[in-house]
């Protein structure tokens, strides 16, 4: 069995949604967003701004807007990650140029660009003994957001991020068990589970719980949710001037 610590990281890091009154200093806030740059950029573009909330009243706006989060507004260092196609098309526009609009690809290579900023703060922030969590609701009411952070066009949401220093009783939680290798990887080419494949793997991650059962419940929770369809709704909205006419540029 290789060992190494580096990697042990990765095994132990976990969300934390509870924080000690503890401020993050300075010095290692800047240290988790240089290792955030440092990440793997689509063309080294960096198509992402990162908003770092500083005013506790943004905090408490955007936890009630990412579905009634709390705690949220108790993280000693929130962050926002934008994509932002925008810098680079100024770029152009003040070059001279008046090329095409971005369209959907250009957001979603933007989103990845952010995400995996955002991955290596996450694991930068674990090594420097920091807790975090992402937010994904900041996908949420993006009319509310986008005047809230005075988002520009070109500019949308990827994710969100809240550090801080674990409380005794997040450190001490369980890491949520992940699926075995196997139901995730396939060999060469793409085939779904099958059905008794799928409950196997529910019966491996929750042993003696009943499939059909836990299904409704989920379901119900999660992909039927007031949330779910507010995401879905929000997304779409933001996501619609990337899919016009991409011959001209505003
Ligand atoms: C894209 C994304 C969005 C998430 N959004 C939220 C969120 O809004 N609230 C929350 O408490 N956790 C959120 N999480 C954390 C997940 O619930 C967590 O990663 C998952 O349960 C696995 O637990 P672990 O991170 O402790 O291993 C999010 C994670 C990801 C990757």
């Amino acid at each position: 069995m290789i060992q190494n610590d580096a990697l042990q990281a990765f095994f132990d890091r976990k969300s934390v949604r509870s924080f000690l009154d503890k401020a993050v200093p300075q010095e290692i806030k800047e240290l988790i967003i240089d290792a955030g740059i440092a990440a793997p950029s689509a063309g080294n573009q960096q198509l992402y701004t990162i908003i770092v909330l500083e005013e506790q009243a943004l905090k408490e706006k955007l936890a009630l807007l990412c579905d009634n989060q709390p705690f949220i507004a108790t993280a000693p260092f929130v962050l926002v990650l934008l994509a932002d196609c925008r810098r680079w098309l100024d770029c152009y526009h003040y070059a001279g140029l008046d090329p095409r609009r971005p369209g959907l690809g250009d957001m979603l290579l933007a989103c990845e660009d952010a995400v995996i900023a955002a991955q290596n703060m996450v694991m930068a922030a674990h090594f420097l003994g920091l807790g975090s969590c992402y937010i994904g609701d900041i996908l949420e009411n993006q009319e509310e957001v986008a005047a809230l952070l005075h988002l520009d066009s070109w500019v949308v949401p990827a994710t969100m991020l809240v550090f801080g220093y674990p409380t005794q009783q997040a450190a001490e939680r369980n890491k949520p068990k992940r699926p075995p290798r196997e139901y995730l990887v396939r060999k060469n080419y793409y085939s779904a589970l099958s059905e008794p494949e799928l409950r196997r793997l529910f019966n491996d991650l929750s042993p003696g719980r009943d499939f059909n059962q836990y299904m409704t419940a989920f379901c119900k929770r999660k992909y039927l949710s007031d949330f779910a369809q507010e995401m879905n709704r929000s997304v779409l909205c933001f996501s619609a001037p990337f899919t016009k006419d991409q011959e001209r540029t505003e």
